[in-house]
């Protein structure tokens, strides 16, 4: 898992994997952040983690290289972004084929970037919501996994509405790792469709 800040979807997501509910192992995480709540997280979970900061390093290739190499040991199947602020570049995503998955805070192509809950707001949009999307070469724009609605309410306050968001997140993320890993994600072009069993 690639994480920025306070991990609560790193959280979900091994909380599922300890009730059963996600038949997985997160085996590193990787942060670029080295306060990010979320490297406490993991090292409760006996997780191990890596730090890369990218300032002082040249370029988005080099520390995209760094990355690669920080996940070389741990043979891994499968990474989850989950508020990790960094775009990763081409060569990183062709490194891994549909094999990237993220979680947005809104229903894509609405809101992408990184303030997408404010921006819903800011809006007036009566109905925002989550997306969990694989990752291809273009931001907040892969085949969409799973997405869910959540309605803005009058007089709904950025902290309530992000509530309600990661609330859905925290139960939509397991849910469509769970998918992916079963073999249970069907893609046709851009259009992805999870088999219920
Ligand atoms: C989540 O709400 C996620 O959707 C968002 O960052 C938050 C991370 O929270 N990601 C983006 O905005 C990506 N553009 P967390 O660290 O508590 O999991």
């Amino acid at each position: 898992m690639f994480c920025s800040g306070r991990g609560s979807n790193l959280q979900a997501l091994i909380n599922a994997t300890r009730r059963g509910r996600l038949r997985a192992r997160i085996v590193v995480v990787v942060s670029d952040q080295p306060k990010a709540f979320a490297l406490v997280r993991a090292a409760r979970a006996g997780i191990p983690t890596v730090v890369i900061q990218r300032a002082g390093v040249p370029s988005r290739n080099v520390f995209d290289r760094r990355l690669i190499a920080a996940l070389a040991p741990h043979r891994v199947r499968l990474i989850c972004l989950a508020g990790f602020m960094r775009v990763l570049s081409p060569a990183f995503v062709r490194q891994f084929p549909r094999r990237i998955l993220n979680i947005h805070p809104a229903l894509l192509p609405a809101f992408p970037g990184a303030h997408a809950v404010r921006d819903a707001l800011a809006w007036g949009a009566k109905v925002t919501g989550v997306t969990v999307h694989l990752v291809d070469e273009e931001v907040d724009h892969g085949p969409i996994v799973l997405q869910e609605a959540v309605a803005i309410r009058p007089g709904e306050t950025e902290s309530s509405l992000l509530a309600r968001v990661h609330r859905v997140e925290h139960r939509l993320y397991p849910l469509a790792v769970q998918s992916l890993l079963a073999g249970r994600l069907r893609l046709r072009g851009r259009s992805a469709t999870v088999r219920a069993t």
